[in-house]
C-alpha cells in the first residue's frame, strides 16, 4: 500500500486502503452511495454497523441543491452531530457533492472520500475542490475543504463501465502531458487493456498532489491541470446544447488535440500527441471552431475578452496563461 501526503490528510492507494478506514472515534457514520456504488462497491467496504446508508440516483443532473436537501434531511432526521463522519463512496459527483454537504452541515462534518471511478482517482478525489451544480452552471456552488483522508482501492475499477474507464483516463493523459514524459511513454508503448491501473493510479495522483500543493487554490501552478479543458469544455458545451452530449473524457481528448495544435511544440511531437489520441479513442467529430466562439468566450479563466489556454512547451512540460483572442484562435 502507498502513502501520499496531501496537504493536511494522507491518500492511500492499493489492495490494503480500505483498512485504512478508521471510524473509531466518530458519534455516527453515514456512507453516501448511488445506486450503482450501492450495488457494486459497498459491500467491498470493511462492515461497519448502524452505518446510516444514504443512496441517491447517479448522474451528473442530481449533482444538484435538491438531492443536497435529501442528504442534509437523511443526517438531521437520523440526528447526526458535528461529531459524525461521512464516507463519500462513489464517482466525482459523489465525492463533490458528498464534500460539499459535509463541509456545510452544521458547519463542518468530517468526510472521507472513497473514489470508485478513475477519474475519481486520479482527480476529483485529490485537491479539495467540492460542489454542485447551479442553473445549468457546472460546479457553481462550491468551496474548498480537504477530506480527512481518501482510500484508493483500485479494484473497484473491475466493474466500472469501459466508457467511463476511458472517461477518466483523458485526465491520466493529460497529467502525462503536462508533467511526466516517462509517464507518457508507458501509456504510449502499452495497450490500453494491459495497463497496470494500480501503478497509473499511484503516479497520476502524485502529478496531481504535487501541483495542488505547490497552488492549492489555483492562483498559477494549478492552472496547469487546465491543458485540455478550455477547448474541452467548450466542445462538452457545444454537444450538450445540441442535445447530443458527450462524456467529459471524449470532450478533453478532443481539448487536447486541439490545444496541442495551438501549442509551442515540434509537429513531430504534435503528430506524437495527435496519433496516439485518435488511434486509441473513437472520438465524435470536433466541431467547427466557429461553433465553439460562444462558449469560449464565456470561460471562467478569461482575462479581458482573451481566452486563457494552459499550452504545451514540451512533452512532460507547460506553461499557463497563454492568452488569445478569438480572432486568432
Ligand atoms: N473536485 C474536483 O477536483 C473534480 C475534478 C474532476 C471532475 N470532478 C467532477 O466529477 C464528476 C464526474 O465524476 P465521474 O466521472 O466519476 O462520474 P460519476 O460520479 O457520475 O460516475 C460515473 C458513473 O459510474 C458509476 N460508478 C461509479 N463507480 C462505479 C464502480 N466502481 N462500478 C460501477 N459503476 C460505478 C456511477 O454510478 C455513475 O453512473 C463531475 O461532476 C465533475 O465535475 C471534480
Amino acid at each position: 500500500m502507498k502513502e501520499i501526503k496531501a496537504i493536511d490528510y494522507s491518500i492511500w492507494i492499493g489492495e490494503n486502503s480500505l483498512s485504512k478506514l478508521d471510524i473509531s472515534t466518530y458519534s455516527k457514520v453515514a456512507i453516501l452511495v448511488d445506486e450503482n456504488t450501492k450495488r457494486d462497491c459497498l459491500f467491498k467496504l470493511p462492515q461497519i454497523e448502524n452505518a446510516l446508508i444514504i443512496e441517491i440516483k447517479s448522474g451528473e443532473e442530481y449533482k444538484n441543491i435538491s438531492t443536497c436537501n435529501f442528504i442534509w434531511e437523511q443526517l438531521t432526521i437520523n440526528n447526526f452531530d458535528r461529531n459524525a463522519l461521512l464516507i463519500n463512496l462513489g464517482g466525482g459527483v459523489i465525492g463533490d457533492m458528498g464534500g460539499f454537504c459535509a463541509a456545510n452541515y452544521k458547519r463542518g462534518l468530517e468526510f472521507i472520500h472513497i473514489p470508485t471511478t478513475l477519474l475519481s482517482m486520479v482527480d476529483a478525489s485529490v485537491g479539495g475542490k467540492l460542489g454542485i451544480n447551479f442553473k445549468g452552471f457546472k460546479n457553481q456552488i462550491g468551496l474548498f475543504n480537504n477530506p480527512n483522508s481518501v482510500l484508493i482501492y483500485p479494484k473497484f475499477l473491475e466493474t466500472l463501465e469501459e466508457s467511463e474507464l476511458k472517461s477518466g483516463f483523458a485526465e491520466v493523459v493529460k497529467h502525462a502531458l503536462i508533467s511526466d514524459n516517462s509517464l507518457w511513454l508507458k501509456l504510449k508503448n502499452t495497450p490500453f487493456a494491459d495497463l497496470d491501473w494500480k501503478d497509473i493510479i499511484d503516479t497520476s495522483v502524485h502529478i496531481k498532489n504535487k501541483i495542488v500543493l505547490a497552488d492549492p487554490f489555483e492562483k498559477g501552478e494549478r492552472k496547469k491541470l487546465n491543458f485540455g479543458h478550455t477547448f474541452g469544455h467548450a466542445i462538452e458545451s457545444y454537444y450538450l446544447e445540441n442535445g447530443t452530449p458527450i462524456s467529459h473524457g471524449e470532450a478533453i481528448f478532443m481539448g487536447m488535440i486541439l490545444e496541442t495544435e495551438i501549442s509551442d511544440l515540434s509537429e513531430i511531437n504534435k503528430n506524437e500527441i495527435k496519433n496516439y489520441l485518435l488511434s486509441n479513442f473513437a472520438l465524435p467529430y470536433t466541431p467547427k471552431k466557429t461553433y465553439l466562439h460562444k462558449f469560449l468566450l464565456n470561460d471562467k479563466k478569461n482575462q479581458n475578452e482573451k481566452i486563457n489556454f494552459t499550452l504545451l512547451s514540451g512533452i512532460g512540460n507547460c506553461s499557463i496563461d497563454n492568452l488569445f483572442s478569438i480572432n486568432e484562435l
